[in-house]
């Protein structure tokens, strides 16, 4: 790989192991899918399994590390200064059945900022990584992100929250606003993390979210950023922690994608 910090090294050795039984549990989901108990209980378990092979890999070689992750909370609290950001699957509803469309995704935070990322596609054998200053890869391939400067031709993805609330219209309205302005309709492919490594490798133009979890675009900031894009925290929600609305684009489109999701503006 070209990208040799030991952190990103530590990453993907991390996300190749986790990934063996991933696989193995993925395979499972079809068997369960047709049976009476279903695939619910069992993809906890998944999760839960690939999140602690994970957490086994990065503690090897640093075990006082801050680690906030998606099922296990935040481990060594007072460690603010080096922190892993871990997803151990992010699409878990593709997962749950059996639609190949997930990642392992785990950034690597240093006083604060984003070092380098992962996002790792099993099934598809896609490896998205970045570094800050070193470029952001695809497997071995460099990474950019689109030229598309025109919105009305542009494919954007977005994602809903997992339960709809009372924030149903105003979500619908923006998704409305915004189909009328893009060739296509909007994308929903129920990752966030691979929606953002899409955007940094130009399958998509843009993408935006509200109330995402930090553990799902961390590494995804740093793969857009270093393809080239651009990635803003729009209303940023301080009341919250650790919630995001995230706008990440190829940078042509941003101002004209976030003047249109801007809440005020909304018809
Ligand atoms: C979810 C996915 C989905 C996004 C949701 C996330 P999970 O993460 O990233 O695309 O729309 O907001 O919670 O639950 O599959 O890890
Ligand atoms: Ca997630
Ligand atoms: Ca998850």
């Amino acid at each position: 790989m070209i990208l040799n910090s030991p952190e990103i090294n530590l990453i993907t050795r991390a996300c190749m192991k986790a990934s063996r039984s991933l696989i193995r549990d993925y395979g499972e989901i079809e068997n369960l899918q047709v049976s009476s108990k279903g695939p619910g209980d069992f993809v906890t378990s998944a999760d839960k399994r690939t999140e602690k092979i994970l957490i086994n890999e990065l503690q090897k070689a640093h075990q006082d590390y801050g680690i906030i992750t998606e099922e296990a909370g935040i481990i060594n609290k007072s460690n603010n200064k080096n922190r892993w950001i871990i997803d151990p699957i992010d699409g878990t509803m593709n997962f749950l059945n059996g639609i190949p469309h997930f990642a392992i995704s785990i950034g690597y935070e240093e006083n604060g900022e984003i070092k380098c990322g992962v996002i790792f596609d099993p099934i598809k054998n896609e490896m998205f990584c970045a570094e800050k200053g070193n470029g952001a890869y695809l497997n071995n391939k460099r990474l950019r992100v689109s030229n598309q400067k025109n919105l009305d031709q542009s494919l954007i993805v977005s994602g809903g929250p997992k339960h709809m609330s009372k924030k149903k219209d105003e979500i619908f309205s923006e998704f409305i606003k915004i189909s009328k302005k893009v060739f296509a309709p909007i994308r929903k492919y129920g990752s966030a993390a691979l929606d953002m490594a899409y955007v940094a490798s130009g399958r998509f133009d843009g993408y935006w979210q509200r109330e995402l979890n930090y553990w799902d675009v961390a590494a995804g900031i740093i793969i857009v950023k270093e393809a080239g894009g651009f990635v803003d925290f729009f209303e940023e929600d301080t009341v919250i922690p650790l919630k995001k609305n995230v706008l990440a684009t190829n940078s042509n489109i941003h101002k004209e994608l976030k003047d249109l999701i801007d809440k005020k503006d909304i018809e």
